[in-house]
């Protein structure tokens, strides 16, 4: 039993395999949050302190008691109206125009297995795999019932929280802000680490102190956005990657969102993750339902490796679906970089040739095959072959790709259009635009209203329609540019678009995968800007950035590793100079790079040398070889790029069998100065060999000490190394 519920007290406990998670429902019927942290017996009721504290207001039930105060308790969905000043979860405007809620708990079920959330992606488990808690609470002045779900995960250390809003009343009300995981600290000192960047340099991590000031990050872009990662996590001041406490939050959801962290009057944290607010006003009919979006939740006890490997496996195992999830993904060739929009069918066939021959698994044709799209200034929307432009049918150049022993890939972008298209021509309505202004172009585009389910259907059929011509078993989903112009032709509650439209994408990826059933879908948003664990519910990759600089990436990667795991990020090696920084890497670096990843190449092989190609070969080979290491095993971060000198990772076996270590140098100078890179998951006591030369290393001296880097001259050298068990000896041998 991970869910348990002690009547007399009112006490939830929920226990995973190394944390508890408690809460109260108190006299008043408050619901109380106790404790998350390390895993305990026993009640932690005693840690709640009650004074009285000056302009901290008191509810009315409590009488003369002065000591209460909501203003000072910790919470689990904390609501305004209430006496509680420090930021809400959920603001309501209720029907008399008032903006109070004062949810009291009314009773709980606890069921096996873990709730499910239509129409939105949430974490998925077995029967056995997980326990569901769900806390009705309610308003009974104004008759708003709020469940708040629980679902525990034992084995993964993984709680989320999601909460299902309903109006009972006979009266419209409208949803101001919800957001769906609060933690409330009673004590401590915690740093907030967020994930913040730009298109091209995603995901750069950041660490600063929690202070007396709200810490808000968040998107307002109708995605979840380069700006800012939905992945969060507070750690306490001093935690390490191998120890401290942390707790990570990882908001399900694609679109925007608000992270809030602060310290209160009494040095208690509060952090909250979430809707965004701005731009949200949902209307709730009499009868009708909302979904606060799922976050997940994770606490480790020693330190952030621990963490991220929390967070891998529950991204992994449970929020991934389909063929693809746990099976070897394909090593693709795109066309992006190899030849943007300027190509035929014959280029791409000559593309696939070459793909093939060094041993590549897929073609993708990217970008520019379809209505009128030589560049990015038309064609989006018009989701029809260009064969004028392809001198041939697309049916038959798959034909021609897949009977090269490859399989075929292709590109959309299907929440996007341009002006200049027929679609645009016959459905201008059919676009998030406000009446009587130009809307704000992106790239020369507009997004098109996905809140309305026809739009959604019109270009579902469509998308269909093209992949019904041949054997195409991948689509990069592509959608580039910011939701400006929020405004559909077909409300009146405009505060609501933006939820609406995810709902829209989600209802569109749904029917796509029952659709095709063996289809891998990576995401992409000029890159990695929606990289979300919303999104991994439905492709089990992302094209991580469009910024494809071996020495960039690393960064990007190392930030994007500690929400996301391995498997899920989009990485190929590019031409040098590279075409975003014009930085030359080698090639052995790149492909390093690109193998924390799903790895893939994005360039033009015809243009290699036979050395290169020979390499190239090589690289594929040793991917594949190790794949399901990089793919299953332990991330494990053994430096910091960002302050080292040499960036290195290791992938671990969970029995600590064998380890793969990567390393790239990111500085050369005379006279360098050693890097040992201390390596960890190791089993203590052991031997292992390098795979490679065969030369025996002590598991304690790579764990203590480390492996020397090898001092060779040259800017961004890289390193591969494999480590297997041989054997326990005799110490004194
Ligand atoms: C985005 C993607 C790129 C490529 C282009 C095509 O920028 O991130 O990988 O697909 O669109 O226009």
């Amino acid at each position: 039993m991970s869910i348990i519920y002690q009547k007399e007290k009112k006490i939830f406990t929920l226990h995973t395999a190394h944390t508890t998670y408690q809460m109260q429902v108190d006299s008043y019927g408050f619901l109380l949050h106790l404790y998350y942290g390390r895993k305990t017996p026993g009640h932690m009721d005693y840690l709640l302190t009650y004074a009285d504290r000056g302009f901290s207001g008191n509810p009315y039930d409590a009488g003369k008691d002065r000591t209460y105060s909501m203003d000072v308790l910790p919470q689990e969905f904390p609501t305004s109206g209430t006496g509680d000043f420090r930021s809400p979860a959920l603001i309501i405007r209720n029907a008399d125009g008032s903006y109070s809620c004062d949810l009291r708990y009314q009773g709980h079920s606890i069921e096996k297995g873990k709730y499910r959330l239509p129409c939105l992606p949430a974490v998925y488990a077995g029967e056995d795999e997980a326990e569901t808690l769900i806390i009705h609470m309610k308003d009974p002045v104004t008759d708003i019932c709020v469940d708040l779900l629980y679902g525990v995960l034992p084995e993964s250390d993984i709680i989320t929280r999601a909460a299902r809003i309903r109006n009972e009343s006979e009266k419209k009300v409208t949803l101001m802000k919800t957001q769906t995981a609060c933690l409330d600290f009673l004590t401590g000192d915690y740093d907030l680490i967020t994930f913040h960047g730009r298109h091209a340099m995603e995901r750069n991590m950041e660490r600063k102190p929690i202070l007396h000031s709200a810490q808000v990050i968040g998107s307002r872009r109708g995605t979840s956005s380069h700006q800012y990662n939905p992945m969060m996590i507070a750690a306490e001041h001093g935690a390490t990657e191998d120890a401290g406490t942390c707790y990570g939050l990882s908001f399900v959801y694609s679109g925007s969102f608000k992270g809030e962290a602060e310290k209160d009057q009494f040095e208690q944290t509060r952090i909250q993750l979430g809707l965004m607010d701005e731009m949200f006003s949902y209307p709730l009919e009499p009868g009708q339902l909302f979904l606060a979006p799922e976050v997940i939740l994770t606490c480790s006890t020693e330190g952030l490796a621990r963490l991220s490997h929390n967070l891998h496996q529950c991204i992994r195992d449970h929020v991934c679906r389909g063929a693809y999830r746990d099976g070897g993904r394909p090593v693709l060739l795109n066309s992006w970089e190899a030849c943007y929009f300027d190509f035929d069918g014959e280029a791409i066939y000559q593309l696939a040739r070459q793909a093939a021959d060094l041993g590549l698994d897929m073609l993708v044709l990217d970008d520019g095959w379809f209505g009128k799209r030589d560049s990015d200034y038309s064609g989006l929307g018009d989701w029809y072959v260009n064969e004028d432009k392809l001198g041939e049918s697309l049916g038959h150049l798959v034909k021609r790709v897949t009977d090269l022993g490859l399989r075929f890939g292709i590109w959309f972008e299907p929440e996007a259009i341009n002006e200049d298209s027929d679609l645009y021509r016959q459905h201008p309505d059919w676009v998030l635009k406000i009446p009587g202004r130009d809307p704000v172009r992106a790239r020369y585009q507009l997004v098109l209203d996905y809140s309305r389910p026809e739009v959604v259907d019109a270009i579902f059929d469509a998308v269909c329609r093209v992949l019904d011509q041949g054997d195409i078993t991948y689509v990069k989903w592509d959608m580039n540019r910011s939701i400006c112009d929020v405004y559909s032709m077909e409300t009146d509650d405009q505060g609501r678009v933006l939820y609406d439209y995810m709902l829209g994408l989600y209802d569109f990826l749904d029917r796509l995968l029952a659709r095709y059933p063996n289809l891998l879908l990576e995401g992409c948003s000029g890159g990695g800007g929606r990289f979300d664990a919303g999104m991994l519910y439905y492709s089990p990759q992302i094209w991580c950035s469009d910024n494809t600089d071996a020495m960039d990436r690393l960064h990007i990667q190392y930030g994007t590793s500690f929400g996301y795991p391995i498997s899920a990020v989009g990485s190929h090696v590019s031409a040098v100079p590279n075409h975003q920084t014009g930085r030359v890497t080698p090639i052995e670096t790149r492909a390093v790079t690109a193998m924390a990843g799903t790895f893939g190449y994005e360039l033009d092989p015809y243009h290699m040398t036979e050395e290169d190609k020979n390499l190239v070969r090589d690289q594929i080979r040793r991917y594949k070889a190790y794949a399901p290491l990089i793919q299953h095993g332990l991330y494990y971060r053994l430096t910091d790029p960002r302050a080292d000198q040499a960036a290195a990772w290791e992938f671990a076996a969970e029995d600590g069998s064998e380890v793969l270590v990567q390393v790239v140098m990111q500085e050369i100078h005379g006279n360098m100065t050693n890097n040992y890179i201390r390596l960890k998951g190791l089993r203590a006591g052991a031997l292992y060999e390098d795979a490679q030369t065969g030369r025996i290393y002590p598991a304690d001296a790579l764990m203590q000490v480390g492996w020397p880097v090898p001092i060779e001259p040259g800017d961004y050298q890289a390193w591969q190394k494999h480590f297997v068990i041989r054997d326990y000896p005799d110490l004194d041998d």
